[in-house]
């Protein structure tokens, strides 16, 4: 019989960010941050896993293509990981099982959506690769385990392996061990928030998360203010916002830590931009469109959330009555962005989760 097994997991954007690692081996954050993970349906990463005796070595298709697995590099920790928790968790207790953590495994994975647009596609794509060798080896355990393996191929993935609103508390434990995503609230909890995700620029970005998050932590000293005296309590607020499905705060803080983020980018040496004229313009147009919903006699509440990753692309989160308002503005204001005219180009992904 094959052992083979098909996956998927969708992809995040951060409200809170990233940015910065204690330690780089293990990808160990410098602080908490908080996403929503999108719609399955709109962005994923597709997974298929098999394991065979005759397989000669592990080997990886990344859309097709056939990508090197580095020894020591992030991939072959995840693959090893999730092979010693094969044999612990299920050879180990039942002799007859098949001994699938001696056989070398082959893996594909696919994108629904273009990875050169810069969308968190090692998110989606180390979730679905931790989630689909959990299938394939039958593993028995709660998804906080395959948190803390996921976060090894990239930090942010450990959060796509949750629907909803998710935090990744940072932990302090040297091991590792408390460093993994949790569910803040499930995606029913709050089905009314969108996202739109404006692509901007599709070609890749200059300075890769990896890079730039290690040079701010060498140079930057505005982060460390940012990781003692305002992440903290950005968690707190914004979990409680959350729950109590106030939009006007989500957007308060959301935008905010955007911006934080980009300014500690700007604050590393040599410093780092993200973003273009055109995500900043993006900014002025939200900011425009919030600041009239904020008069008192159009209701006092923003409408509106962006924020940028690292890149320049936009994501802006809204209540989904908003949206074609919204959508309707960015093509509006930005005609000459062709890419907002294709379908990849300008879409929303409905839900959360
Ligand atoms: C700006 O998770 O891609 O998107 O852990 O080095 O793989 P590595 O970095 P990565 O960084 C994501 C940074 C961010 C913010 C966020 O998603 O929280």
């Amino acid at each position: 019989a094959p052992y083979i097994a098909t996956t998927s997991a969708p992809v995040n954007i951060a409200c809170i960010k990233y940015w910065g690692k204690r330690d780089t081996k293990l990808i160990l954050p410098t602080n908490s941050s908080l996403s929503v993970t999108l719609d399955q349906d709109h962005l994923r990463s597709t997974t298929t896993s098999r394991a065979d005796s005759a397989f000669e070595k592990d080997r990886l298709w990344l859309n097709g293509v056939e990508e090197d697995i580095k020894p020591g590099g992030r991939m072959s920790t995840c693959i090893a990981e999730m092979k010693r928790l094969r044999k612990e968790l299920v050879e180990d207790v039942d002799a007859s099982a098949p001994a699938l953590s001696t056989f070398a495994v082959h893996i594909a994975s696919y994108n629904n959506f273009p990875t050169a647009a810069g969308l968190a596609s090692s998110a989606s794509g180390f979730a679905a690769l931790t989630a689909s060798l959990a299938a394939l080896y039958a593993l028995p355990c709660p998804p906080t385990a395959l948190s803390l393996i996921a976060r090894q191929g990239s930090g942010s993935a450990c959060r796509s392996l949750y629907g909803g609103f998710v935090a990744w508390n940072a932990g302090t434990l040297p091991s590792g061990l408390d460093s993994h995503a949790v569910q803040v609230a499930p995606e029913t909890h709050w089905p009314d928030i969108h996202a739109l995700i404006c692509v901007v620029s599709d070609t890749k970005k200059g300075t890769s998360s990896t890079s730039g998050m290690q040079r701010t932590v060498e140079t930057s000293s505005l982060l460390q203010h940012r990781i003692k005296n305002v992440v903290p309590q950005r968690m707190k607020d914004i979990s409680a916002a959350i729950l109590a499905r106030d939009f006007d705060r989500f957007a308060e803080i959301t935008m905010a830590d955007s911006n934080q983020f980009h300014a500690v980018a700007l604050d590393t040496s040599p410093p780092i931009f993200y973003m273009n004229d055109v995500s900043r313009a993006i900014i002025a147009v939200v900011e425009e469109y919030n600041r009239v919903a904020l008069l008192p006699e159009n209701g006092g509440k923003r409408k509106a959330a962006y924020t940028y990753d690292a890149g320049p692309n936009a994501v802006i989160y809204a209540p989904a009555a908003n949206m074609k308002e919204i959508i309707s503005m960015i093509v509006r204001y930005f005609p000459q962005q062709d890419a907002f005219k294709d379908p990849f180009g300008l879409f929303g992904a409905a839900g959360a989760g």
